[in-house]
């Protein structure tokens, strides 16, 4: 019996299992919105780069021994002589497949921070076509689809964090999270609560700089280590959607995110400008974030809305919870970003923070144990330990997540019927 899950293995991993995922025909138009996806395809190289090692005992969260695996403290970025030689092999595969577009770096050196290109060189062109002017690449994320709400919160684990866990937890509400790695580093008990409250985990880079000012090398350093820290740090999830710092990319940028991490980019299509609430002087207020906020949602539904806010400190965070009751009054239909936008699947390989991990990335895996069997480990739940020890826990730690099997949903996984016909059928083929 305990061979049958490998043998299943190459199976789940076909594009018949994800078509019922991405072709599931749904009421409402959100399929129509989405980039293509055939990158989050188990094939894709980012599952072997992120693999769980079933040898290996991982540093719990939080611990010196965990913070010490991942680059120093900003400014300095992380050092490109350090990347896994496995990600740079990614990056050049990429390149030789003539996948990552061969431009020039933008130089950030305007006093308006808008990183500029060489002289000549037309940002808005399809062959650079740079989000910070605005121009949209084909399969990058700016609008919601109609009615919806997708929420997110960039910069954390910060200042402002503690505070917005509290009024998610009060509201039931779960967000997506854009975290910044070193912040996670640096911040490890409010990344456990976040992620503990079923909130999804996304990529901000580990320093935040303008990506288009970077190297290749460099970009795969920021995207990677935020990833890998991420992965180590959520029993082996790999996120699926990354935001820009400045919403700054290009199709350079966006395309080493896709090809080498299948990362999907997410813009924004209104800007608080909460970030800068706290500055001297402020760059906005709260009376000027409500006005606009109230603009936005009393105003028509098409586009949905994807709404740029930070919890870098109580501020940002407080402009938030006034506008969300107006949120519902408006009756948006509010969602986790990435859950919206990932047809409520936030990970490549899971769907939440509570859904089973697929384990097309476990290496080493011990005969038996539940990973080979990703099938029949539906209702196992992770969580991490206030302890910050990463753990399996046997009971569901969110109180709002449904046991009820819901047909509409898409699925990783089949059940154990369609498991074992399609293991009979596999044997007899063979
Ligand atoms: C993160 O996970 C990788 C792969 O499983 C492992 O090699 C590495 O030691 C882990 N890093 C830390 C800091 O736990
Ligand atoms: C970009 O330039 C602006 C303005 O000169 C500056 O404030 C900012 O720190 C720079 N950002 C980076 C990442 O170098
Ligand atoms: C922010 O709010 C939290 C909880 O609401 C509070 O504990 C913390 O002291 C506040 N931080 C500041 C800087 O006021
Ligand atoms: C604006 O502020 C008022 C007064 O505090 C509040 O009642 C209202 O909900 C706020 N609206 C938004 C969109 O933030
Ligand atoms: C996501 O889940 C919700 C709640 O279970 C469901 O109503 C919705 O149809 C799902 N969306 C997609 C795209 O599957
Ligand atoms: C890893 O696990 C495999 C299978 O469980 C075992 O045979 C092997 O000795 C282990 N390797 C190490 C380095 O522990
Ligand atoms: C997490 O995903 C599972 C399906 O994998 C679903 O049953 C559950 O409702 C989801 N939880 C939340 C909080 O959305
Ligand atoms: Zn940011």
């Amino acid at each position: 019996m305990h061979i049958l899950p490998l043998l299943i293995l190459p199976l789940l991993s076909t594009a018949s299992v994800l078509q019922h995922r991405y072709d599931h025909d749904h009421s409402h138009n959100v399929k129509r919105n989405l980039p293509s996806t055939w990158y989050h395809h188990p094939s894709h190289p980012v599952h072997s780069l992120f693999r769980r090692d079933e040898n290996i005992t991982y540093a719990p969260v939080g611990s010196t021994e965990w913070a010490a695996g991942y680059p120093p403290d900003p400014p300095a970025l992380p050092d490109v002589k350090t990347i896994p030689a496995e990600w740079l092999a990614a990056l050049n595969d990429a390149i030789a497949r003539k996948a990552i577009p061969d431009i020039p770096l933008s130089k950030n050196t305007t006093d308006d921070g808008n990183p500029v290109y060489p002289t000549g060189v037309d940002p808005n062109s399809p062959e650079i076509c740079s989000s910070t002017y605005q121009c949209r690449i084909p399969g990058d994320v700016w609008d919601a689809p109609a009615g919806f709400l997708g929420l997110s919160f960039d910069d954390g684990p910060e200042a402002g964090s503690g505070k917005l866990i509290e009024f998610l937890k009060t509201n039931n509400q779960q967000v997506t999270h854009f975290m910044i790695g070193s912040n996670i580093r640096d911040n490890p008990d409010a990344f456990i609560q976040e992620f503990n409250l079923g909130n999804d985990i996304a990529v901000h880079t580990w320093t935040h700089p303008h990506m288009t000012t970077q190297s290749n090398e460099q970009v795969v350093a920021e995207l990677g280590w935020t990833m890998q820290i991420i992965h180590n740090s959520t029993n082996g999830r790999v996120p699926k959607f990354w935001r820009p710092p400045y919403g700054d990319s290009d199709k350079r940028v966006t395309a080493i995110a896709k090809e080498v991490f299948g990362l999907t980019t997410i813009i924004w299509n209104q800007d608080t400008d909460d970030w800068s609430l706290t500055d001297s002087p402020p760059g906005t207020t709260a009376a000027k974030i409500n006005s606009s906020m109230h603009q936005w949602l009393t105003g028509p539904k098409t586009p949905g809305l994807i709404i740029l806010e930070h919890e870098l400190s109580n501020q940002s965070v407080a402009t938030f919870m006034s506008a969300y009751p107006v949120m519902q009054q408006q009756n948006w239909n509010i969602m986790s970003l990435a859950q919206l936008i990932g047809q409520n699947a936030s990970y490549q390989n899971a769907d939440n923070s509570t859904s089973p991990v697929n384990d097309v990335n476990i290496i080493n895996a011990k005969s038996g144990s539940p990973p080979s069997a990703p099938s029949s480990t539906s209702s196992t739940p992770t969580n991490l330990q206030a302890s910050g020890q990463p753990s399996v826990v046997s009971s569901n730690p969110s109180p709002t997540s449904s046991t009820k099997p819901n047909s509409a949903s898409p699925r990783w996984v089949m059940g154990p019927t369609a498991i074992l016909s399609v293991a009979v059928i596999f044997m007899l083929w063979r």
